[in-house]
């Protein structure tokens, strides 16, 4: 099997991911944060060190500002539930995932909050940091944009509204879902109050963590109630970081698991990722050439793009090519929506869906060729 749906899930993992599952599993998977007994608190600081290595990451000062949370989608949530509030206007973009979207939708309904989306300039999904600008009211408490969009690759313009927000003092949250791991971000520098982030794509865990980081000062509730470790005694849940976002005993043994893939992603280094994802993208590129039957909708240049090359045939259904990669050649790809609805109605895509390639670490340059021959096939180019 090729495996090129990393920007669902990355796999393989790293060896050390898969032996720290094993061994905290085995020898020290005790409740983090609760009792104070050996295997306790073991389990606690494996929990500490991963919410540390995070920060390291993410240039977050504190530690504990960062909630851990089950994937992307729970940490969004948190974040848009937990600041906004009635009469809020949210500014986004036509190029979220639902993770996005529907917390907000779902806000409107409620008849609590309004929101602009603002579309992309090209077909790409490229969005331009003037017109987020221009779709700022007296009353937009929260700005919501994706790092890189999981439907195109292409890297949204997250430094430039980062000073957008801080000119005109409004909340920015970033969705790290598919710059995490991949993409330099600095929560201070960029100017990041609330950055969601799943563990189980660019950062290398397993799947079921993530987190939420909340800047100092940035007034939040949370959303789930519950047991924290702390402040037993008292009924109101606590209102302080990390606690007031992690009720429940967290995913323990996959945070050790994030753990192990940060510290293998830091040794690498981001710019290896980098060029290693603008080798296999230039490979595959290379190898399909050019040919007419096939749409390409992702940027080719690869400081452009977070890693995803999206593409269509026309005549044929995104999952019909899809299934014939899978059955015919052996290579997983995710065809269809992603997720992304007002992505594919802005890109034109919506009747066919579109195949998503992309590739991550552990994939090689021959592998991309390969994947690039089959589809030139199927095009029948
Ligand atoms: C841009 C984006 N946001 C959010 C998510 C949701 O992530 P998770 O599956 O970890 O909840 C995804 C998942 O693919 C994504 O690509």
């Amino acid at each position: 099997m090729v495996y090129l749906d990393n920007a669902a899930t990355t796999w393989p993992k790293p060896e050390m991911v898969y032996s720290t599952l094993y061994s905290f599993m085995k020898n020290s998977c005790a409740n983090p944060g609760r009792s104070a007994h050996k295997m306790a608190r073991i389990s606690s600081s494996l929990v500490l060190k991963t919410r540390e290595a995070l920060s390291e990451l993410f240039y977050i000062q504190n530690p504990l500002d960062i909630a851990f949370t089950a994937n992307a989608t729970q940490a969004l949530n948190l974040a848009i539930q937990g600041v906004l509030r009635q009469g809020d206007h949210v500014v986004t973009t036509a190029m979220e995932h639902n993770s996005v979207l529907r917390p907000l939708y779902h806000l409107k309904q409620k008849g609590i909050i309004d929101y602009s989306v603002v579309m992309p300039y090209d077909s790409y999904g490229n969005v331009s940091p003037s017109s987020i600008a221009e779709a700022i009211r007296p009353n937009t408490r929260l700005i919501a944009l994706s790092s890189a969009s999981n439907v195109t690759g292409t890297i949204l313009p997250y430094e430039e509204v980062g000073e957008i927000a801080r000119t005109k003092e409004i909340l920015f949250l970033v969705d790290a879902a598919q710059g995490a791991g991949v993409l330099d971000l600095d929560v201070k520098a960029m100017n990041i109050s609330l950055l969601a982030f799943p563990g189980h794509k660019g950062l290398m865990g397993p799947q079921g963590t993530g987190g939420l980081y909340v800047a100092p000062g940035v007034e939040m509730r949370p959303v789930l109630y519950g047991g924290t470790g702390s402040r037993s005694f008292v009924t109101i849940h606590p209102d302080f970081m990390p606690d007031m976002l992690e009720a429940g005993t967290v995913n323990s043994p996959g945070i050790a698991g994030l753990g192990a893939g940060l510290r293998w992603l830091m040794g690498v280094g981001l710019d290896r990722i980098r060029k290693k994802k603008k080798i296999l993208m230039e490979s595959f590129f290379k190898e399909i050439g050019r040919v007419s039957s096939i749409r390409f909708y992702s940027e080719r240049d690869a400081s452009k793009n977070a890693g995803i090359i999206s593409l269509i045939i026309p005549g044929m259904d995104s999952s019909e090519i899809g299934n014939i990669l899978d059955q015919k050649y052996g290579i997983a790809v995710r065809s269809g929506f992603h997720c992304a609805p007002l992505a594919h109605e802005t890109l034109g895509t919506m009747k066919t869906g579109l195949v998503r390639i992309s590739p991550g670490y552990f994939n090689t340059a021959q592998e991309m060729e390969y994947a690039a021959r089959a589809i030139r096939e199927i095009a029948g180019g």
